[in-house]
């Protein structure tokens, strides 16, 4: 090998960067140290010495793991078995790879001619879920051509990002002036008070405001009871309230637990309403012969949200939002940008169209990536294995005297508490004092005013041996804090 001095300083520093993080990788999986070091900011400045960087520079492949080492000591460690928190993927090498491809060409795509491999990466890839949705029916999916069999999309920095698009297109469908005009005051959507708080954002960002959002008809659960539904528009309607959709999760936040699309879908196309579903999380079950039944009824819905940084273990961000009828996506902003969008006979497509961003990364090549190395069979397994350790954590958790679950699970998400301290304070101050200890990270969820317990199995792994080791913490937890 050649001595680092003789090679551009561009690979110098990746190669050191890539042997640390290497290493970070690996001992992260072999559980060696913290899921998360719990570091005070100010002193965490100090150590990773930021402003001296920032003032002098000269941070090279002899200085960088000075500021490496600690950087990465006081990440969260996703690599852990022990993190068990939030909803975001334990990334895949090829994730990983096309964040550092994308951070070397830097090919960002509101126009074609400025990342044309990267946008024609994304339309694939977007075809890709679109059939998954049962909304892409061409020959290949390198059929670039929208006509009624097919439906659109675009990738989205976050779900966030994708609800707000959902809502403008069905904004659109119900009043097509409100672009120009303003939205009409009366407009309503119907969705569960727990759905996504991006959700109430997007109302308000729309022109509907939070007045607009009619919390639907739920269960103990939390899941929507579209038998009720009736009943819920009714009232709205009488209410002089001009409801235009219902906005649905698949599955919740907090649960984990799916609302059942196809019944809804029957209420829908009988009040001609817009069905969106926030697939977020739940919608990679499409890719599980088994677990597909979770999104019974998919296909009759209007649009669905379907976020890859989840469940499809890309890095953040890359979201989708999915179209059953592609004038639906161009529709969602009819604005013209004729100093950018200024050529309709250029060589590909111009995604900046039809989103909200404008400059935006090549979110689609971290998708492709993890298909391109997996397959799609592979990566179907990896969601149908999460779901079911899940399954298997909650029998194990059950099985315990001293703990409960408010549910079985239905994904990989899986609440549950600690009995002897069940009062929903008490479930915090556990949480806390998890966190705290650093050797497991996870999160908490009101389900119904009752606190809980929360994990998001997205790593691998994590097995019944973490779980058991973990619910050891919890009751060391207790016995401190009583
Ligand atoms: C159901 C659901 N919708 C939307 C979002 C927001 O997605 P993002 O964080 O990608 O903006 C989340 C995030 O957890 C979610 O669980």
């Amino acid at each position: 090998m050649k001595p680092e001095e003789s090679i551009s300083p561009f690979k110098a520093l990746g190669n050191r960067v890539l042997a640390l993080l290497d290493n970070y990788r690996d001992n992260s999986r072999k559980a060696q140290g913290k899921v998360l070091q719990n570091t005070d900011a100010a002193l965490l400045a100090q150590t990773l010495n930021v402003e001296h960087w920032i003032r002098n520079g000269g941070l090279d492949h002899d200085k960088i793991e000075a500021f490496l080492t600690p950087y990465l000591e006081a990440s969260q460690h996703l690599h852990h078995p022990g993190f068990i928190g939030h909803q975001v993927a334990t990334p895949h090498t090829g994730a990983a790879m096309a964040d550092l491809i994308h951070g070397a060409i830097n090919n960002p795509m509101a126009v074609y001619e400025m990342g044309p491999s990267a946008t024609v990466i994304e339309r694939v890839v977007v075809n890709w879920m679109l059939e998954k949705a049962g909304w892409f029916t061409a020959d290949n999916l390198s059929d670039f051509s929208y006509d009624k069999n097919n439906g659109a999309g675009v990738l989205t920095h976050g779900g966030s990002l994708a609800n707000l698009t959902a809502l403008l297109a069905a904004r659109a469908a119900a009043a097509p002036n409100a672009w120009k005009q303003g939205t009409p005051d009366n407009l309503a959507l119907i969705t569960p008070t727990v759905t996504h708080y991006s959700m109430a954002r997007a109302a308000s960002i729309a022109g509907l405001g939070q007045n607009a959002i009619i919390p639907a008809p739920v269960n103990d659960l939390d899941v929507l009871q579209a038998k009720h539904l009736e009943a819920t528009y009714n009232q709205a309607t009488d209410a002089g309230k001009n409801v235009f959709m219902v906005s649905l999760n698949a599955c919740a936040t907090a649960t984990g637990l799916y609302d059942p699309i196809d019944e809804v879908a029957d209420f829908c196309a009988a009040h001609d309403l817009w069905l969106h579903v926030d697939g977020a999380h739940g919608a990679s079950a499409l890719l599980s012969d088994r677990d597909r039944a979770c999104m019974k009824g998919i296909s009759r819905a209007d649009s669905l949200t379907w976020d890859a940084h989840k469940m499809l273990r890309t890095s953040a961000l890359c979201a989708a939002i999915l179209f059953k009828n592609p004038q639906s996506l161009a529709d969602a902003f009819s604005q013209e940008g004729s100093y950018i969008f200024y050529d309709d006979n250029a060589a590909g497509f111009d995604i900046g169209r039809t989103t909200v961003e404008c400059t935006k990364a090549a979110l689609g090549t971290k998708l492709f990536w993890v298909l391109a190395m997996d397959g799609e069979k592979e990566l179907g397994r990896f969601v149908e294995k999460q779901y079911s350790d899940t399954h298997g954590f909650y029998k194990l958790i059950t099985a315990q005297p001293d703990f409960d679950c408010p549910c079985a699970p239905q994904s990989n998400i899986l609440c549950f508490r600690y009995l002897p301290l069940a009062n929903n304070d008490a479930q915090m101050a556990l949480r806390t004092e998890i966190v705290r200890r650093g050797n497991f990270y996870i999160t908490t969820a009101v389900v119904n005013t009752t606190r809980y317990l929360r994990l998001s199995v997205m790593n691998p792994l994590t097995t019944k041996a973490t779980i058991t080791a973990l619910l050891d913490e919890v009751r060391d937890c207790a016995r401190v804090l009583s």
